[in-house]
């Protein structure tokens, strides 16, 4: 994605993870438990509701992650997770940035859940 590019290297605290991890985080297999986590993550710590609506459907801030258009990525489990972790500096569609992981600290776990979730929602690919 271009507008992936160029961008400064950000802040993002997990030591273990090289730049390649935000094409492709390393996630584990999507389970009831961590779509469930995920869940959680979307509509609480995650702040992902403030924007994307609690039941993801959208709102004027941010897309519906429910449906199978995408405007940043592929919709892939990686894709989404890779996008949690690193926001979206220029947004395609809307009239301001996401802050990497919604503005919130989250766990390299939690980005995972909170992608299995997203990517469970109908429009995943
Ligand atoms: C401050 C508002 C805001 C918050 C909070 C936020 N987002 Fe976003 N999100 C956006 C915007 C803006 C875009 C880019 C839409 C565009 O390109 O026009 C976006 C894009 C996305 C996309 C890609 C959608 C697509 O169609 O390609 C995903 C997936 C996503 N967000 C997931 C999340 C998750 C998960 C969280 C919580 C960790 C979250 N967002 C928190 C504003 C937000």
């Amino acid at each position: 994605m271009g507008s992936m590019t160029g961008q400064p290297a950000d802040t993002e605290p997990t030591p273990k993870v090289g730049a390649a991890a935000a094409a492709a985080p390393e996630c584990p297999k999507i389970t009831q438990a961590l779509v469930d986590l995920g869940h959680r993550v979307f509509t609480g710590s995650g702040n992902c509701y403030a924007c994307h609506g609690s039941n993801a459907h959208g709102t004027a801030l941010a897309p519906n992650l429910a449906d199978s258009t995408w405007l940043d990525i592929d919709g892939s489990y990686a894709a989404i997770a890779g996008l949690v972790r690193a926001g979206v500096p220029h947004p395609k569609k809307h009239p301001a940035p996401m802050p990497a992981m919604g503005g919130a600290q989250l766990s390299a776990e939690q980005v995972c859940a909170v992608a299995a979730y997203v990517h469970g929602l109908g429009g995943g690919r």
